[in-house]
């Protein structure tokens, strides 16, 4: 079985990757043919974990192929798994764009019966509106099945989600039934539980999944903002409702809100997909609220305590997560602009992200290659991404090279009592502050 991956972003470079590891023969193609040269050679265009000798290892095994020919990708493939970009509209919704390029190609390319699988992230109803499309504009002789195959891979733990996910979820038409049977073989040397659903639920299955976890996030830190005020500390509240199982404890971490490629997009096209059938999802309204004034929260916070005019402030952390270069709708970006707002000098660091981070924040910001150089003589220090070598910095070493031993923890890195150890000033999110 020949298989074929469109789009070599985090989700198709993973999918390509992994399902090689797997045994099976695969291509990758992308429309940038630099990105494609690049990992001819076995370099990865993103930051992941283990990603880049997964890719070295497949391609010397003869498993795993890049091009930016679409003939060469798609002319021999039984199966072609679809991960190109459905970036956000102005209007919230998802652009469709690279999805109907795709299978257009596709549709133009094939030279026998394929299995057309989406990864991508689509509004419901667009798998349906691909079966229609690529019954138009393939050769008649052929069939093309199309079956929707929503992926729940996290950035920086992409390859352990993979092979250790909590389910595998494939929605088929009645009379794509084989065409499902074929994918449920492919992937069941996982042993991750396979739910078996129509089209459309698999689609919402995907944006029900992340408007659950965003809600999780924004829940958590209202509740972090009311601790605050009444003097009670988020991470007993979060342990202690968390142990409910009903409940659990997983996404129950308070800070400054939800970013990344997914939640945020994903929030707002499940508001526009409600909106088109004349639903107003309010609850996940209000969540999507919620995440922008979390993210703007710990500035407004360290008003409170200085002016920052004219002060030199160091930025911990600029990706929208450890563990990954990614910086798309992180807090970093919010916090650096309302810093320069506020009239102080940004110094960056990030141990990995920085090279992403110069495209999206303002000329101004300047970049340290450390955390003891960002800190140093800093009159205050915002920690944004709680990367190992930020919280593993003791808070002494704030104290001894920071001009104004100052911390606004926008992750709860440290301990309250570390900090009165430590004689910094500290402030986190639902906790005390300690001064
Ligand atoms: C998310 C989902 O977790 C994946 O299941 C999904 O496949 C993916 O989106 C997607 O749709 O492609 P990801 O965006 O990589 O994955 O990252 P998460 O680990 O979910 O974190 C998202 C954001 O939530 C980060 O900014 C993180 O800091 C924040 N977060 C997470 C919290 O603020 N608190 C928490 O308790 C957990």
């Amino acid at each position: 079985m020949k298989i074929a991956v469109a789009g070599t972003g985090y989700v198709g470079l993973v999918t390509g990757t992994c399902l090689a590891e797997m045994g099976q023969t695969v291509v990758c193609f992308d429309v940038q043919e630099e990105k494609i040269a690049a990992l001819q050679q076995g370099r990865s265009p993103i930051y992941e974990p283990d990603l880049e000798q997964l890719i070295e290892k497949n391609m010397e095994a003869g498993r795993l192929s890049f091009t930016a020919e679409e003939k060469e990708a798609y002319g021999e493939a039984d199966i072609v798994f679809l991960a190109v970009g459905t970036p956000e509209k102005e209007d919230g919704s998802a652009d469709l764009t690279y999805i109907e390029a795709a299978v257009s190609s596709i549709a133009q390319n094939m030279t026998k019966d394929i299995v057309l699988v989406t990864k991508s992230t689509v509004p419901v109803g667009t798998n349906e509106r691909m079966r229609v499309m690529i019954e138009r504009w393939k050769p008649r002789f052929l069939r093309a099945s199309v079956i929707s195959n929503p992926e729940f891979l996290r950035e920086g733990s992409a390859i352990h989600d993979w092979f250790y996910g909590d389910r595998i979820v494939i929605g088929a038409s009645e009379a794509d039934r084989e065409a499902a049977e074929l994918l449920i073989r492919l992937y069941e040397p996982l042993g991750i539980p396979i739910v078996r659903t129509d089209l459309a639920s698999a689609e919402m299955i995907k944006y029900a999944s992340n408007a659950f976890l965003a809600t999780k996030i924004s829940f958590i830190n209202e509740i972090a903002n009311i601790c605050e005020k009444v003097g009670a500390t988020i991470d007993d509240v979060a342990y202690g409702i968390g142990l409910d199982k009903r409940i659990g404890s997983h996404f129950l971490r308070a800070g400054i809100g939800y970013g990344g490629s997914c939640f945020p997009k994903d929030t707002k096209a499940l508001v526009q997909i409600a909106g088109n059938v004349q639903h107003q999802f309010e609850l996940l309204e209000a969540v999507i609220q919620v995440n922008n004034h979390q993210q703007a929260l710990l500035v407004e916070k360290a008003k409170q305590y200085m002016s920052l005019r004219g002060k030199n402030v160091a930025l911990l952390g600029l990706a929208f997560k450890p563990n990954t270069d990614d910086v798309r709708e992180a807090a970093s970006i919010v916090i650096a602009n309302r810093l320069l707002a506020e009239g102080a000098h940004v110094v960056a660091y990030d141990p990995i992200a920085t090279n992403n981070a110069k495209r999206h924040l303002p000329s101004s910001v300047r970049y340290a290659r450390s955390v003891t150089e960002a800190i140093r003589d800093a009159d205050a220090a915002f920690i944004v991404t709680e990367w190992d070598v930020i919280k593993q910095t003791p808070l002494s070493v704030f104290r001894e090279k920071m001009r104004i031993p100052i911390i606004f923890d926008g992750r709860n890195c440290y301990s309250l009592e570390e900090a009165k150890q430590a004689n910094v000033t500290y402030v986190s999110i639902g906790r005390a502050a300690v001064v």
